[in-house]
């Protein structure tokens, strides 16, 4: 696998030396604001590279019983990112070939972001704010983005958070312009796959 020599190549942002012979079998984290396409993403690369899809969301979800949006009504935000970070920490034991996704504030956590780079190479996928309010407009499922001017809200979290995705990240790919077939497609050609199921 040759992911770094590839960002080089491509022209594409590469942020260091790890990913080289990494332990991790071509694992992919994806990481990214809310609306990125991580989980779109998440779908397609393990379909194509016949890797396991672990969705981080969902996943809590699931042992919650509850959804996201239930969770910060009841339980609060930090109740969440405390279930992310145990999460992760059960993550890093699995072995196999696997996709990750996980949420949008996921690397915001000091303590996550050593476990997001254990899992794999970090595929950041940035995107401007106002891509995030269109493909999000007048959805309910991110309670960080209900209430007034949510454009202003990922205008303000996106800059708070930048710097935290540009230290998780091996990769970091602009998906702005991207469907997420043409995203996919890059991550597959980084990963020295060209087809599906290669
Ligand atoms: C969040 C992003 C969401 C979800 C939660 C909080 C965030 O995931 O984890 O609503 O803090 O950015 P997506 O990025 O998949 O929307």
């Amino acid at each position: 696998m040759a992911w770094g020599r590839f960002a080089f190549d491509s022209g594409l942002e590469y942020t260091g030396e790890r990913t080289m012979g990494k332990e991790t079998c071509g694992n992919v984290v994806l990481i990214g604001f809310m609306g990125s396409g991580k989980s779109s993403m998440g779908i397609r690369l393990s379909y194509r590279m016949r890797y396991v899809l672990e969705d981080t969301d969902k996943l809590i979800e699931a042992g919650a019983g509850k959804t996201i949006s239930e969770i910060f009504a009841q339980e609060g935000e930090e109740a969440f990112r405390v279930m992310e970070t145990e999460l992760l920490e059960k993550l890093v034991e699995k072995r196999g070939q696997r996709i990750y996704s996980v949420g949008g504030g996921t690397p915001v956590r000091a303590v996550n972001r050593p476990l997001l780079k254990k899992l794999g190479t970090v595929v950041y996928l940035r995107t401007r704010p106002e891509t995030v309010y269109e493909r999000l407009r007048g959805d309910t499922t991110r309670p960080l983005l209900q209430g007034e001017d949510p454009l202003g809200k990922i205008r303000r979290l996106m800059e708070e958070r930048e710097s935290a995705y540009m230290e998780t990240a091996d990769i970091v790919l602009d998906v702005d312009e991207m469907t997420a077939d043409q995203a996919a497609d890059t991550i597959m050609r980084m990963a020295g796959r060209t087809g599906d199921g290669e």
